[in-house]
Formats: structure tokens, C-alpha cells, sequence
């Protein structure tokens, strides 16, 4: 992160935060703030969407004109945190534009708009920050940022979705169903509004884009990204795992191949003991990135809820009072990151109806020889190129066929270029 001039702010002494929106997270920013008086932040005034809720303020802290607050100039610090991504966009774009300071949490604003953002903060001065956007509260992007600006990294793997985790755990510790495993992770606060996002993995999807930018300066559009979820994890995928010594964890995977150019895939994985990602249970998250001369580092910590997805709200707010920004170092102009096309995949996938499972080998090329089966019923597994599995990606989800991969990401020798072409779209 490079410094911005301290006198970019307008006020001295505490600083004024317009806060948008008071859901999980809002709440965790505003209580942690009522719990550290001398962090000299204040919310000076706070936009909400229904005037009708019920929250733990008194009803006169809130407003409902959240443009009044991009637009008021006695604030020195913007903080997004509603839950509609294009709403987010409309306040946080314009805020750039003003040249304002913003932070956000809003992965899958992010995600989706990052170049056309990253155009407007450095057009018009201001600053964005979001480290609450990834890992929750694990400070992974200031240090990919400001720690492995220069050196390159090899690989940047994690568990970004704390909801999935949690249900994952759940099935496995205690023998808990899926939807009451949901239940409790939505109860907690942990799963957003629309939990799809997070059992579908859409939303470490997005966690995956903003990681591959910072950590290999590939802005990929999310779409170009394979997301597998776990809606249809049952107790025999758990009961396989584990008669392999394993567990099933939703990965995000983002590698640089000989070849220079970058994977960005987010599926289940069978992990092993060894594996750092092992023992990450229930809303945690776990970062492992792999650097060229400094070898392989793991961060853990909790990667949802309101209390620690707040702290990093606050670190980020804390962190525009010292004038920092990202520097973004790999995003160069002159950098040709690739996106990697033809990787293969080792998988396994399950069905309780063996002709389903039968269907499922003939959409993705494989021979009936993969077919097996166990106390749990029948099953397969095999290696599949990553194109087929994007394009058969939707039809396994919505057949109700679980898959997750079982090794490593194998081959990547053509690519595409997509910076350029991304930078020229979000230019129109
Ligand atoms: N729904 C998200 C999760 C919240 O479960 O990880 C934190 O981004």
C-alpha cells in the first residue's frame, strides 16, 4: 500500500464515517466501535434501506437517502456495506468519481466491477479499500498487497466461505443433515441473504477474482470462473472422504502454471491430513500462498460474522487515516496475464441413482469403467478437462450430482488474454 497525503481528509481529530447499511456487519463495525472509543472513528450518520425493521438503534441515527451521504462532504470515510451488489456499484462508483475515500465489503460488487473501479479511483483521486471482502478477518490482501508486491507468488489456495465450511463441519463432526447445518450457519449470520451464493460458491468465487488480481494481477471476469458447490453433499460423500483418511473442504485454487499463465477454479476437494486446510472448521477460513523465495505461508481465522468481518472494516478505515491505498503491484499494463484454459481435473462425483450417475460420465466424456460404488451407492471417478466441467457445470448441479476434486490442478498449456480484453470492455 502507498501513502496518500493525510490532508486528503477534511476533518482532524475523530473521523467521520457515513455508514451504508447496518445488516451483520454494519452492526459488528458500529459495536466494535462502541467498544474502542479511542480508535477516534465516529459514525456520524448511517443510511438504511426500510424505514420499518426493528434494530438496536434509536430509530433517529438512521436515514434512508444513502446518496445524501456519498454526497456530504463533512464525511471523511464512505463504508459500504449493503447487500445488493448493484446498488453498491451505483453509491460506490459515484463516491469515486467525487474522489472519495471507500471501503466495502461487498465481494460481488467487487468482483464483477474491479477494472471499471480501479479506473475511477485512479481518475479521480480517491481510495478504495476491502479487505473485509476476503477471508473475513484475515488480512490477506493488504499482504499480498504490500508483503509479495515484488516477489512472485506460485500459488494462492483457500477456504473463503466460512457458511460452506460451517456446514461442511457440522456434517462431518456431528452427522448433521445439510439443511440443518444451513439452518444454524444462516442463524449465526454467517450466510448471506440468498445462501446459494454460498453453497453454490458464488461467493468464494468472488473472493477467488479479487485474490487473482491482487495476488498475480489477472482481473477475470467471474463468469470465466469454475464455481462447484456443495448443495448436494449427502452423508455418503462425508463417510467416502473420510474411509479415504480425507475431508471435504471448498477450495478456491489460484496457480501460476510453467507456462506463466493463471487457473482460478473453486470446487470441494478431498484434502488430505497433511493439508493445512484439514483442520479449518466451521466458519474459519484458511489462506495458504505459496511464494516464489519465501515458500508457503497459512493464515486462519474467522472468515465470517459481524464482530470479525467488522474488524476489518475498521482496519481498512483505520488504514485510509494513514493515507494508504492497494498498490496493485502485479496489475501492470505491460504484464500479460493469462487465464488458463486446459486444465485437467481429477474428480469424483455421486448420485444415489447409478443412471444418473451413468448420464453424468456420458456429459463429461468419461468411460462407464469409471463407475463404482460403495456402502453410500454408486459413484465415479476420473480427470476431466476444466472446459467440460464449465459447460456441464449447471446440469450436475441441477441433476443433484455432487463432485469434488480429488489431486492437484494438472497441464495448462494454452491460455487467453483477458486483461486488455476486460480493461476495453468496462471502457465502453
Ligand atoms: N457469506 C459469507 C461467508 C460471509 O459465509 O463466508 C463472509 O464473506
Amino acid at each position: 500500500m502507498s501513502r496518500l497525503s493525510p490532508t486528503d481528509f477534511a476533518a482532524h481529530g475523530p473521523l467521520r464515517v457515513g455508514l451504508i447499511g447496518f445488516g451483520c456487519v454494519g452492526q459488528g463495525f458500529y459495536d466494535i466501535l462502541e467498544q474502542l472509543p479511542n480508535a477516534e472513528v465516529s459514525v456520524a450518520r448511517i443510511a438504511v434501506k426500510s424505514p420499518t425493521k426493528a434494530r438496536p438503534l434509536p430509530a433517529e441515527r438512521f436515514e434512508f437517502n444513502a446518496d445524501a451521504l456519498v454526497h456530504d462532504p463533512t464525511l471523511d470515510v464512505l463504508v459500504e456495506l449493503i447487500d445488493d451488489a448493484e446498488e453498491a456499484f451505483r453509491l460506490v462508483s459515484t463516491a469515486l468519481r467525487l474522489g472519495r475515500h471507500v471501503v466495502t465489503a461487498n465481494k460481488a460488487m467487487l468482483a464483477r466491477n474491479l477494472p471499471a473501479l480501479l479506473r475511477l479511483e485512479r481518475k479521480h483521486g480517491g481510495t478504495l479499500l476491502y479487505e473485509a471482502a476476503v477471508a473475513g478477518s484475515i488480512p490477506v490482501l493488504r499482504t499480498l498487497d504490500a508483503h509479495f508486491g515484488a516477489e512472485p507468488l506460485l500459488a494462492v489456495r483457500g477456504i473463503l466461505n466460512g457458511s460452506s465450511n460451517y456446514v461442511l463441519s457440522c456434517m462431518a463432526e456431528q452427522g448433521s443433515d445439510y439443511a440443518t447445518a444451513l439452518h444454524e450457519a444462516q442463524a449465526l449470520g454467517f450466510a448471506e441473504t440468498d445462501p446459494t451464493l454460498d453453497m453454490a460458491a458464488f461467493d468464494p468465487r468472488s473472493k477467488a477474482v479479487l485474490l487473482a488480481a491482487h495476488a498475480f494481477g489477472l482481473l477475470v471476469p467471474p463468469e470465466r470462473v469454475l464455481n462447484l458447490g456443495i448443495e448436494n453433499v449427502t452423508a455418503a460423500d462425508i463417510a467416502f472422504a473420510r474411509s479415504q483418511g480425507q475431508k471435504i473442504k471448498v477450495v478456491a485454487d489460484v496457480r501460476r502454471h510453467r507456462s506463466g499463465a493463471v487457473s482460478v477454479l473453486v470446487t470441494p476437494q478431498l484434502v488430505a491430513a497433511d493439508s493445512p486446510f484439514y483442520t479449518v472448521e466451521r466458519e474459519a477460513n484458511g489462506v495458504e500462498a505459496t511464494a516464489a523465495f519465501g515458500g508457503p505461508q497459512f493464515w486462519r481465522g474467522a472468515g465470517a460474522g459481524g464482530h470479525p468481518t467488522g474488524s476489518a472494516v475498521l482496519a481498512d478505515v483505520l488504514a485510509l487515516r494513514r493515507g494508504c491505498r492497494y498498490r496493485y503491484a502485479k496489475l501492470r499494463p505491460e504484464a500479460e496475464v493469462r487465464l488458463a484454459q486446459n486444465l485437467e481435473l481429477n474428480i469424483y462425483l455421486r448420485h444415489p441413482d447409478e443412471a444418473v450417475v451413468g448420464e453424468a460420465l456420458d456429459w463429461l466424456g468419461l468411460p462407464g469403467a469409471a463407475l463404482a460404488a460403495d456402502a453410500g451407492g454408486p459413484y465415479a471417478t476420473g480427470t476431466v478437462p476444466l472446459t467440460t466441467l464449465l459447460a456441464w457445470r449447471d446440469d450436475l448441479r441441477a441433476r443433484g450430482i455432487f463432485v469434488a476434486r480429488t489431486g492437484e490442478v494438472r497441464k495448462a498449456a494454452q491460455s487467453i488474454l483477458l486483461n486488455s480484453a476486460v480493461a476495453a470492455e468496462t471502457a465502453a
